[in-house]
């Protein structure tokens, strides 16, 4: 009686065991079939060796050119960044950027940050932009990038002054229109490096705003 309990015992046991398996291998093998060759498949797909480029740039620069990023802001809410070779010089995490115009001047030899500042554009003084761009030294990279508002306060002496950096939009840089740019104290012709938005009803991404910019590209030491 207890020997053909205990075979009862046992073969109650090994059906168990034999259905656990036969659902647990049905279940996997779905799984296999459904989800694991996707996941797997997206890791091989993004596993060949991603080249970490300067600034994230889509392409790395040649030799005796600096990367460089400049992203403006995104209506009042997102502020604008500003990376040069490598390294974020202004950017919301920073804690450095401000409504307005925010610029940066760098070393066009060296590629060294030699200073930056933010100027409100809506209810700030021109003139202590006047005085920040009337002291660049020639050779100086000068980026730009714009947020909210970088043209209630805007006057002619700016406008030369920014053109005179190779600006081609400085002169109609207006009332929330969205601006990136880098230019040169001492560049004889118009940048290349330039991106601008006219803030317009009709066309603006945003709600009362146009869509945010972004410029990124290699400058040669020295543009001038
Ligand atoms: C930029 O770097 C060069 C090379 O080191 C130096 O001669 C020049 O004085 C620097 N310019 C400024 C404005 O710092």
């Amino acid at each position: 009686m207890r020997v053909s309990g205990l075979l009862r015992l046992l073969s109650l046991i090994s059906v168990l065991v034999v259905s656990w398996f036969f659902v647990r291998s049905y279940i996997s093998s779905n799984m296999i079939n459904v989800r694991l060759p996707r996941w797997i498949g997206s890791v091989h797909k993004e596993s060949p060796i991603v080249v970490k480029t300067k600034c994230g740039l889509s392409k790395s620069c040649s030799a005796n050119f600096f990367a460089f990023k400049i992203s403006s802001g995104a209506a009042n809410v997102v502020g604008p960044s500003m990376c040069f070779e490598g390294q974020t010089i202004m950017s919301p995490v920073k804690n450095n950027v401000g409504r307005g115009l925010n610029i940066a001047l760098v070393n066009g030899t060296k590629g060294t940050v030699l200073r930056h500042g933010s100027f409100d554009m809506y209810s700030g003084d021109p003139n202590l932009l006047v005085k920040f761009l009337k002291e660049i030294p020639d050779g100086t990279l000068v980026l730009v990038a714009s947020y909210d508002d970088p043209g209630t306060k805007m006057n002619d002496e700016i406008r030369k002054l920014l053109s005179n950096l190779g600006s081609s939009y400085a002169k109609q840089l207006g009332f929330r229109d969205s601006w990136v740019f880098l230019g040169a104290k001492g560049l004889k012709s118009k940048s290349p490096f330039e991106e601008f938005l006219k803030n317009s009803p009709d066309t603006n991404k945003y709600d009362g705003w146009p869509e945010l910019l972004e410029l990124e590209g290699c400058v040669p030491q020295k543009v001038y």
